[in-house]
Protein backbone atom coordinates (compact mmCIF):
# COMPACT_ATOMS: atom_id res chain seq x y z
CA UNK A 1 0.00 0.00 0.00
CA UNK A 2 1.06 3.57 -0.71
CA UNK A 3 0.60 6.35 0.84
CA UNK A 4 -2.15 7.57 -1.38
CA UNK A 5 -4.09 4.54 -1.00
CA UNK A 6 -4.71 5.76 2.76
CA UNK A 7 -8.30 7.37 3.02
CA UNK A 8 -7.75 10.79 4.73
CA UNK A 9 -10.49 9.75 7.24
CA UNK A 10 -9.77 6.43 8.15
CA UNK A 11 -13.26 6.59 10.27
CA UNK A 12 -14.89 6.56 7.43
CA UNK A 13 -13.93 2.86 6.31
CA UNK A 14 -16.14 0.25 5.99
CA UNK A 15 -13.60 -1.97 8.02
CA UNK A 16 -14.77 -5.13 7.77
CA UNK A 17 -15.73 -5.40 3.99
CA UNK A 18 -12.74 -3.59 2.91
CA UNK A 19 -9.82 -5.93 0.91
CA UNK A 20 -6.79 -3.67 2.69
CA UNK A 21 -8.23 -3.33 6.01
CA UNK A 22 -6.41 -5.88 7.59
CA UNK A 23 -3.25 -4.55 6.35
CA UNK A 24 -4.17 -1.44 6.92
CA UNK A 25 -4.66 -1.79 10.75
CA UNK A 26 -1.60 -3.35 10.90
CA UNK A 27 0.14 -0.79 9.45
CA UNK A 28 -1.44 2.28 11.07
CA UNK A 29 -1.20 0.44 14.90
CA UNK A 30 2.95 -0.64 14.17
CA UNK A 31 3.05 2.60 12.55
CA UNK A 32 1.60 4.56 15.87
CA UNK A 33 3.44 2.13 17.82
CA UNK A 34 7.10 3.31 15.73
CA UNK A 35 6.16 6.80 16.48
CA UNK A 36 5.41 6.13 20.64
CA UNK A 37 8.66 4.37 20.78
CA UNK A 38 10.33 6.91 18.68
CA UNK A 39 9.27 9.58 21.28
CA UNK A 40 10.31 7.64 23.92
CA UNK A 41 13.58 6.64 23.09
CA UNK A 42 14.18 10.52 21.98
CA UNK A 43 12.84 11.29 25.51
CA UNK A 44 15.38 8.99 27.35
CA UNK A 45 18.11 10.50 25.20
CA UNK A 46 17.44 14.20 25.96
CA UNK A 47 16.79 13.39 29.65
CA UNK A 48 20.32 11.68 29.53
CA UNK A 49 21.62 14.10 28.05
CA UNK A 50 20.13 16.86 30.54
CA UNK A 51 20.39 15.09 33.46
CA UNK A 52 24.73 14.29 32.91
CA UNK A 53 26.47 16.40 35.21
CA UNK A 54 29.15 18.68 34.04
CA UNK A 55 30.77 17.81 36.10
CA UNK A 56 30.83 14.47 38.43
CA UNK A 57 31.60 14.04 41.94
CA UNK A 58 35.20 13.09 42.84
CA UNK A 59 34.68 9.49 43.35
CA UNK A 60 32.86 9.03 39.83
CA UNK A 61 33.11 6.20 37.38
CA UNK A 62 35.70 5.84 34.42
CA UNK A 63 32.39 6.15 31.53
CA UNK A 64 31.06 9.47 33.69
CA UNK A 65 34.61 10.43 33.99
CA UNK A 66 35.51 10.49 30.36
CA UNK A 67 32.25 11.66 29.34
CA UNK A 68 32.37 14.49 31.60
CA UNK A 69 35.86 15.61 30.90
CA UNK A 70 35.77 15.63 27.10
CA UNK A 71 32.30 18.00 27.40
CA UNK A 72 33.82 21.38 26.14
CA UNK A 73 31.85 24.55 25.81
CA UNK A 74 31.07 25.25 22.24
CA UNK A 75 34.02 26.16 20.65
CA UNK A 76 34.83 26.71 16.64
CA UNK A 77 33.20 29.79 14.52
CA UNK A 78 35.18 32.48 12.89
CA UNK A 79 34.68 34.47 16.44
CA UNK A 80 36.10 31.78 18.13
CA UNK A 81 38.93 31.53 16.25
CA UNK A 82 39.87 34.99 16.02
CA UNK A 83 40.17 34.92 19.41
CA UNK A 84 42.59 31.64 19.43
CA UNK A 85 44.79 33.64 16.81
CA UNK A 86 45.07 36.47 18.71
CA UNK A 87 46.04 34.98 21.94
CA UNK A 88 48.54 32.93 20.28
CA UNK A 89 50.18 35.46 18.40
CA UNK A 90 53.61 36.26 19.24
CA UNK A 91 54.39 39.59 19.64
CA UNK A 92 57.76 40.19 20.18
CA UNK A 93 61.14 39.33 17.41
CA UNK A 94 61.99 35.64 18.05
CA UNK A 95 59.03 35.10 20.66
CA UNK A 96 57.41 31.33 20.72
CA UNK A 97 53.77 30.85 20.41
CA UNK A 98 53.18 28.49 23.47
CA UNK A 99 50.01 26.00 23.62
CA UNK A 100 49.90 25.57 27.54
CA UNK A 101 47.54 22.93 28.82
CA UNK A 102 46.17 23.02 32.32
CA UNK A 103 46.84 27.15 31.79
CA UNK A 104 44.11 26.88 35.03
CA UNK A 105 45.89 25.23 37.16
CA UNK A 106 48.56 26.82 39.61
CA UNK A 107 51.98 26.68 37.38
CA UNK A 108 49.93 26.88 34.35
CA UNK A 109 49.11 30.40 35.59
CA UNK A 110 52.31 31.35 36.05
CA UNK A 111 53.89 30.01 33.47
CA UNK A 112 50.99 31.38 31.11
CA UNK A 113 51.72 34.95 32.44
CA UNK A 114 55.29 35.18 32.58
CA UNK A 115 55.41 34.44 29.05
CA UNK A 116 52.90 36.68 27.71
CA UNK A 117 55.20 39.64 29.39
CA UNK A 118 57.59 38.97 27.83
CA UNK A 119 56.27 39.05 24.78
CA UNK A 120 55.46 35.29 23.42
CA UNK A 121 52.05 33.98 22.09
CA UNK A 122 50.18 31.78 24.70
CA UNK A 123 46.85 30.39 24.08
CA UNK A 124 45.62 27.81 27.50
CA UNK A 125 43.94 24.57 27.29
CA UNK A 126 41.97 22.95 30.64
CA UNK A 127 39.30 21.21 31.32
CA UNK A 128 37.95 23.33 34.26
CA UNK A 129 37.68 19.90 36.85
CA UNK A 130 36.59 19.79 40.17
CA UNK A 131 39.38 18.31 41.54
CA UNK A 132 39.80 21.19 43.70
CA UNK A 133 37.46 24.31 43.97
CA UNK A 134 37.10 25.60 40.32
CA UNK A 135 36.13 28.92 41.09
CA UNK A 136 40.02 29.03 42.26
CA UNK A 137 41.06 28.08 38.61
CA UNK A 138 38.16 30.62 37.04
CA UNK A 139 39.83 33.60 39.41
CA UNK A 140 43.40 32.57 37.69
CA UNK A 141 41.72 32.37 34.27
CA UNK A 142 40.10 35.82 35.05
CA UNK A 143 43.52 37.25 36.22
CA UNK A 144 44.97 35.89 32.92
CA UNK A 145 42.15 37.17 30.38
CA UNK A 146 42.65 40.54 31.69
CA UNK A 147 46.77 40.26 30.25
CA UNK A 148 45.20 39.23 27.11
CA UNK A 149 45.38 35.75 27.75
CA UNK A 150 42.16 32.97 26.28
CA UNK A 151 41.76 29.81 27.83
CA UNK A 152 39.92 27.28 26.09
CA UNK A 153 37.68 25.38 27.91
CA UNK A 154 38.27 21.64 26.94
CA UNK A 155 39.72 18.33 27.45
CA UNK A 156 43.66 17.25 26.29
CA UNK A 157 41.62 13.92 25.28
CA UNK A 158 39.68 15.62 22.96
CA UNK A 159 41.74 15.10 20.07
CA UNK A 160 39.22 16.93 17.48
CA UNK A 161 39.62 20.23 19.45
CA UNK A 162 43.55 19.68 19.90
CA UNK A 163 43.55 19.52 15.86
CA UNK A 164 41.72 22.68 15.07
CA UNK A 165 43.89 24.50 17.86
CA UNK A 166 46.87 23.70 15.76
CA UNK A 167 44.78 24.41 12.17
CA UNK A 168 43.98 27.64 13.33
CA UNK A 169 47.45 28.52 15.26
CA UNK A 170 50.99 26.75 14.34
CA UNK A 171 51.84 26.65 17.83
CA UNK A 172 55.93 26.32 18.11
CA UNK A 173 56.22 24.89 21.23
CA UNK A 174 53.56 23.27 23.70
CA UNK A 175 53.87 23.76 27.74
CA UNK A 176 51.93 20.77 28.80
CA UNK A 177 51.09 20.78 32.93
CA UNK A 178 47.55 19.84 32.53
CA UNK A 179 47.38 16.46 34.84
CA UNK A 180 45.66 14.58 37.54
CA UNK A 181 47.80 15.72 40.35
CA UNK A 182 48.21 14.96 44.05
CA UNK A 183 49.67 11.32 45.46
CA UNK A 184 46.76 10.45 48.16
CA UNK A 185 43.49 11.19 45.76
CA UNK A 186 44.96 8.06 43.64
CA UNK A 187 43.64 5.62 45.86
CA UNK A 188 39.91 7.21 45.67
CA UNK A 189 40.13 7.92 42.16
CA UNK A 190 42.99 5.57 40.03
CA UNK A 191 41.08 6.41 36.75
CA UNK A 192 41.16 10.78 36.64
CA UNK A 193 44.88 9.67 36.55
CA UNK A 194 44.76 7.59 33.86
CA UNK A 195 42.26 9.82 32.18
CA UNK A 196 44.70 12.73 32.26
CA UNK A 197 48.04 11.96 32.36
CA UNK A 198 48.10 8.89 30.42
CA UNK A 199 45.47 9.03 27.95
CA UNK A 200 45.88 12.21 27.68
CA UNK A 201 49.41 12.82 27.46
CA UNK A 202 48.90 10.65 24.28
CA UNK A 203 46.60 12.20 22.80
CA UNK A 204 48.41 15.48 22.63
CA UNK A 205 51.37 13.40 21.52
CA UNK A 206 49.20 11.98 18.68
CA UNK A 207 48.01 15.51 17.67
CA UNK A 208 51.80 16.91 17.71
CA UNK A 209 53.68 14.12 15.88
CA UNK A 210 51.07 14.76 12.86
CA UNK A 211 51.45 18.53 13.44
CA UNK A 212 53.58 20.21 10.62
CA UNK A 213 55.62 21.70 12.22
CA UNK A 214 56.07 20.21 14.80
CA UNK A 215 55.94 21.91 17.73
CA UNK A 216 58.62 21.15 20.21
CA UNK A 217 57.14 19.82 23.92
CA UNK A 218 57.95 20.80 27.36
CA UNK A 219 56.01 19.01 30.22
CA UNK A 220 55.88 18.32 33.49
CA UNK A 221 56.45 15.35 35.08
CA UNK A 222 57.49 14.94 39.05
CA UNK A 223 59.91 14.54 41.49
CA UNK A 224 57.66 11.57 42.61
CA UNK A 225 59.30 9.28 39.98
CA UNK A 226 62.20 8.84 42.81
CA UNK A 227 59.44 7.22 45.23
CA UNK A 228 61.25 4.98 47.61
CA UNK A 229 64.75 5.68 46.76
CA UNK A 230 66.90 6.89 50.17
CA UNK A 231 70.17 8.07 47.91
CA UNK A 232 70.01 11.68 48.41
CA UNK A 233 69.65 14.58 46.50
CA UNK A 234 68.00 13.03 43.98
CA UNK A 235 69.46 13.15 40.35
CA UNK A 236 68.53 12.47 36.58
CA UNK A 237 70.54 9.71 36.58
CA UNK A 238 68.87 7.16 39.78
CA UNK A 239 66.53 4.47 39.23
CA UNK A 240 62.76 5.90 39.01
CA UNK A 241 61.25 2.43 38.92
CA UNK A 242 59.94 2.49 42.58
CA UNK A 243 56.69 4.41 42.35
CA UNK A 244 54.73 4.99 45.42
CA UNK A 245 52.07 6.20 44.51
CA UNK A 246 49.93 5.51 40.92
CA UNK A 247 50.42 9.32 40.55
CA UNK A 248 54.51 8.62 40.51
CA UNK A 249 53.55 5.46 38.01
CA UNK A 250 51.53 7.80 35.47
CA UNK A 251 54.48 10.45 35.42
CA UNK A 252 57.14 7.88 35.23
CA UNK A 253 54.98 6.25 32.29
CA UNK A 254 54.87 9.74 30.76
CA UNK A 255 58.64 9.91 30.55
CA UNK A 256 58.47 6.07 29.08
CA UNK A 257 55.64 7.13 26.13
CA UNK A 258 57.82 10.62 25.62
CA UNK A 259 60.74 8.41 24.88
CA UNK A 260 58.79 6.75 22.69
CA UNK A 261 57.10 9.51 20.38
CA UNK A 262 61.02 10.91 20.34
CA UNK A 263 62.54 7.65 19.00
CA UNK A 264 59.45 7.19 16.71
CA UNK A 265 58.46 10.51 15.37
CA UNK A 266 60.92 12.81 16.13
CA UNK A 267 59.62 15.16 18.84
CA UNK A 268 61.46 17.04 20.13
CA UNK A 269 60.39 16.48 24.51
CA UNK A 270 61.44 18.11 27.47
CA UNK A 271 60.25 16.36 30.76
CA UNK A 272 60.50 18.79 34.35
CA UNK A 273 60.52 16.60 37.89
CA UNK A 274 59.26 19.67 39.81
CA UNK A 275 59.53 19.15 43.68
CA UNK A 276 57.17 20.40 45.84
CA UNK A 277 55.72 23.89 44.29
CA UNK A 278 54.17 26.41 46.30
CA UNK A 279 53.89 30.18 46.36
CA UNK A 280 50.22 32.70 45.39
CA UNK A 281 47.49 31.11 43.23
CA UNK A 282 48.60 27.22 44.75
CA UNK A 283 46.80 24.30 45.25
CA UNK A 284 44.38 24.09 47.99
CA UNK A 285 45.23 20.29 48.22
CA UNK A 286 48.85 20.87 48.90
CA UNK A 287 50.13 20.86 52.64
CA UNK A 288 51.31 24.55 53.16
CA UNK A 289 47.79 25.42 51.96
CA UNK A 290 45.60 23.60 54.03
CA UNK A 291 47.73 23.95 56.89
CA UNK A 292 47.20 27.82 56.37
CA UNK A 293 43.59 27.49 56.17
CA UNK A 294 43.74 25.16 59.30
CA UNK A 295 45.98 27.58 61.38
CA UNK A 296 43.67 30.39 61.20
CA UNK A 297 40.38 28.40 61.34
CA UNK A 298 42.00 27.19 64.93
CA UNK A 299 41.54 23.43 63.46
CA UNK A 300 44.35 20.70 64.24
CA UNK A 301 47.16 20.04 61.78
CA UNK A 302 48.16 16.34 61.36
CA UNK A 303 52.20 16.38 60.90
CA UNK A 304 53.48 13.43 59.58
CA UNK A 305 56.91 11.50 61.28
CA UNK A 306 58.73 8.44 59.73
CA UNK A 307 59.42 5.33 61.44
CA UNK A 308 61.26 5.85 64.59
CA UNK A 309 60.71 9.51 64.58
CA UNK A 310 62.05 9.92 61.20
CA UNK A 311 61.57 13.46 59.83
CA UNK A 312 59.30 14.10 57.12
CA UNK A 313 61.01 16.48 54.73
CA UNK A 314 60.47 18.71 51.58
CA UNK A 315 62.47 20.24 48.57
CA UNK A 316 59.76 22.99 48.93
CA UNK A 317 60.50 24.92 45.47
CA UNK A 318 58.92 28.87 45.25
CA UNK A 319 56.90 29.03 41.95
CA UNK A 320 58.97 32.04 40.32
CA UNK A 321 61.95 29.59 40.95
CA UNK A 322 60.31 26.49 38.41
CA UNK A 323 59.02 29.67 35.95
CA UNK A 324 62.42 30.27 35.01
CA UNK A 325 63.49 26.82 35.10
CA UNK A 326 59.96 26.17 32.50
CA UNK A 327 61.45 29.03 30.43
CA UNK A 328 64.90 27.99 30.37
CA UNK A 329 63.78 24.31 29.36
CA UNK A 330 61.49 26.32 26.29
CA UNK A 331 64.19 28.14 25.17
CA UNK A 332 66.59 25.82 25.32
CA UNK A 333 64.17 22.99 23.31
CA UNK A 334 65.74 22.32 19.72
CA UNK A 335 63.13 22.03 17.00
CA UNK A 336 61.33 18.69 16.54
CA UNK A 337 62.88 17.50 13.51
CA UNK A 338 59.54 15.48 11.92
CA UNK A 339 56.72 16.68 9.65
CA UNK A 340 53.38 15.13 9.55
CA UNK A 341 53.80 12.22 11.46
CA UNK A 342 57.00 11.01 9.98
CA UNK A 343 60.60 11.72 11.27
CA UNK A 344 63.25 12.98 9.53
CA UNK A 345 65.94 12.67 11.92
CA UNK A 346 66.98 12.37 15.99
CA UNK A 347 65.76 15.15 17.90
CA UNK A 348 65.95 16.06 21.54
CA UNK A 349 65.25 14.11 24.71
CA UNK A 350 65.58 15.69 27.72
CA UNK A 351 64.73 15.05 31.48
CA UNK A 352 65.42 17.87 34.14
CA UNK A 353 64.72 18.28 37.88
CA UNK A 354 63.67 21.50 39.06
CA UNK A 355 64.19 21.95 42.75
CA UNK A 356 65.20 24.15 45.48
CA UNK A 357 68.15 21.86 46.63
CA UNK A 358 67.92 22.55 50.99
CA UNK A 359 64.65 20.18 52.16
CA UNK A 360 62.63 21.59 55.07
CA UNK A 361 61.20 19.60 57.60
CA UNK A 362 57.84 19.99 57.71
CA UNK A 363 57.33 20.59 61.00
CA UNK A 364 59.89 23.76 60.27
CA UNK A 365 57.10 24.81 57.45
CA UNK A 366 54.72 25.26 60.00
CA UNK A 367 56.53 27.19 62.39
CA UNK A 368 57.29 29.80 59.63
CA UNK A 369 53.75 29.71 59.26
CA UNK A 370 53.05 29.92 62.70
CA UNK A 371 54.89 33.16 62.90
CA UNK A 372 53.69 34.63 59.92
CA UNK A 373 50.27 33.99 60.55
CA UNK A 374 50.49 35.28 64.10
CA UNK A 375 48.99 31.84 65.20
CA UNK A 376 50.17 29.03 67.22
CA UNK A 377 49.31 25.76 65.27
CA UNK A 378 47.69 22.87 66.91
CA UNK A 379 50.04 20.17 65.62
CA UNK A 380 48.72 16.42 65.95
CA UNK A 381 51.85 14.63 65.07
CA UNK A 382 50.93 11.44 63.31
CA UNK A 383 52.85 8.34 61.58
CA UNK A 384 53.10 8.77 57.98
CA UNK A 385 50.65 6.42 56.15
CA UNK A 386 51.34 4.32 53.18
CA UNK A 387 48.89 6.39 50.79
CA UNK A 388 51.85 7.47 48.47
CA UNK A 389 53.86 10.03 50.43
CA UNK A 390 57.94 9.43 51.19
CA UNK A 391 59.78 10.80 53.67
CA UNK A 392 61.54 13.28 52.19
CA UNK A 393 62.12 14.66 48.50
CA UNK A 394 65.85 16.42 47.68
CA UNK A 395 66.94 17.41 44.08
CA UNK A 396 69.98 17.80 42.86
CA UNK A 397 69.95 20.79 40.00
CA UNK A 398 73.41 21.00 38.16
CA UNK A 399 71.97 19.25 35.17
CA UNK A 400 69.57 22.21 34.97
CA UNK A 401 71.88 24.63 36.32
CA UNK A 402 74.25 23.69 33.31
CA UNK A 403 71.64 23.17 30.42
CA UNK A 404 70.04 26.63 30.94
CA UNK A 405 71.82 28.60 33.87
CA UNK A 406 68.91 27.28 36.58
CA UNK A 407 69.21 28.54 39.94
CA UNK A 408 66.65 29.17 42.42
CA UNK A 409 66.82 32.00 44.66
CA UNK A 410 63.22 31.88 47.10
CA UNK A 411 63.91 30.59 50.69
CA UNK A 412 61.00 28.81 52.57
CA UNK A 413 60.38 32.06 54.37
CA UNK A 414 60.26 34.54 51.60
CA UNK A 415 58.68 32.11 49.83
CA UNK A 416 55.84 31.16 52.24
CA UNK A 417 55.53 35.57 53.38
CA UNK A 418 54.62 36.22 49.65
CA UNK A 419 52.55 32.69 49.83
CA UNK A 420 50.28 34.03 52.90
CA UNK A 421 50.38 37.33 52.05
CA UNK A 422 48.26 36.66 48.79
CA UNK A 423 45.87 34.32 50.80
CA UNK A 424 44.94 36.83 53.48
CA UNK A 425 44.11 38.78 50.47
CA UNK A 426 42.38 36.41 48.29
CA UNK A 427 40.43 34.73 51.28
CA UNK A 428 40.60 37.12 54.52
CA UNK A 429 42.22 36.11 57.75
CA UNK A 430 39.47 35.14 59.57
CA UNK A 431 37.73 31.70 59.36
CA UNK A 432 35.62 33.04 56.58
CA UNK A 433 38.71 30.64 54.48
CA UNK A 434 36.28 28.06 54.15
CA UNK A 435 36.89 26.99 50.46
N1 LIG B 1 52.55 21.68 42.14
C1 LIG B 1 53.47 20.78 42.40
O1 LIG B 1 54.04 20.73 43.50
C2 LIG B 1 53.88 19.77 41.36
C3 LIG B 1 54.92 18.89 41.64
C4 LIG B 1 55.30 17.97 40.67
C5 LIG B 1 54.67 17.94 39.45
N2 LIG B 1 53.63 18.78 39.21
C6 LIG B 1 52.98 18.72 37.90
O2 LIG B 1 52.92 20.03 37.37
C7 LIG B 1 51.76 20.20 36.57
C8 LIG B 1 50.97 21.39 37.06
O3 LIG B 1 50.60 21.16 38.42
P1 LIG B 1 49.73 22.19 39.26
O4 LIG B 1 50.25 22.16 40.64
O5 LIG B 1 49.63 23.46 38.54
O6 LIG B 1 48.33 21.43 39.25
P2 LIG B 1 46.87 21.99 38.97
O7 LIG B 1 45.95 20.88 39.32
O8 LIG B 1 46.68 23.30 39.66
O9 LIG B 1 46.88 22.23 37.41
C9 LIG B 1 46.55 21.27 36.46
C10 LIG B 1 45.45 21.81 35.57
O10 LIG B 1 45.19 20.86 34.55
C11 LIG B 1 43.80 20.79 34.32
N3 LIG B 1 43.51 19.46 33.79
C12 LIG B 1 43.61 18.27 34.44
N4 LIG B 1 43.26 17.27 33.62
C13 LIG B 1 42.97 17.83 32.42
C14 LIG B 1 42.55 17.31 31.18
N5 LIG B 1 42.33 16.01 31.01
N6 LIG B 1 42.34 18.17 30.15
C15 LIG B 1 42.51 19.51 30.32
N7 LIG B 1 42.90 20.05 31.48
C16 LIG B 1 43.13 19.23 32.52
C17 LIG B 1 43.17 21.05 35.66
O11 LIG B 1 41.85 21.58 35.56
C18 LIG B 1 44.13 22.04 36.30
O12 LIG B 1 43.70 23.36 36.11
C19 LIG B 1 51.01 18.88 36.66
O13 LIG B 1 51.39 18.08 35.57
C20 LIG B 1 51.54 18.27 37.95
O14 LIG B 1 51.43 16.86 37.94
C21 LIG B 1 53.23 19.71 40.13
Amino acid sequence: MTMNNIPSAPGKFKMDKSPYIHRFRWQYSSLAKLTFWSFVFLGLIVVFFFKSPSTSPPNSMPSDLSRRSLKTSSWGGPAWEKRVRSSARIRSSNGLSVLVTGAAGFVGTHVSAALKRRGDGVLGLDNFNDYYDPSLKRARQALLERSGIYIVEGDINDVTLLKKLFEVAPFTHVMHLAAQAGVRYAMENPSSYVHSNIAGFVSLLEVCKNANPQPAIIWASSSSVYGLNTKVPFSEKDRTDQPASLYAATKKAGEEIAHTYNHIYGLSLTGLRFFTVYGPWGRPDMAYFFFTRDILKGKSIPIFEAANHGTVARDFTYIDDIVKGCLGALDTAEKSTGSGGKKKGSAQLRVFNLGNTSPVPVSELVSILERLLKVKAKRKVMKLPRNGDVQFTHANISFAQREFGYKPTTDLQTGLKKFTRWYVGYYGSGKKGDH
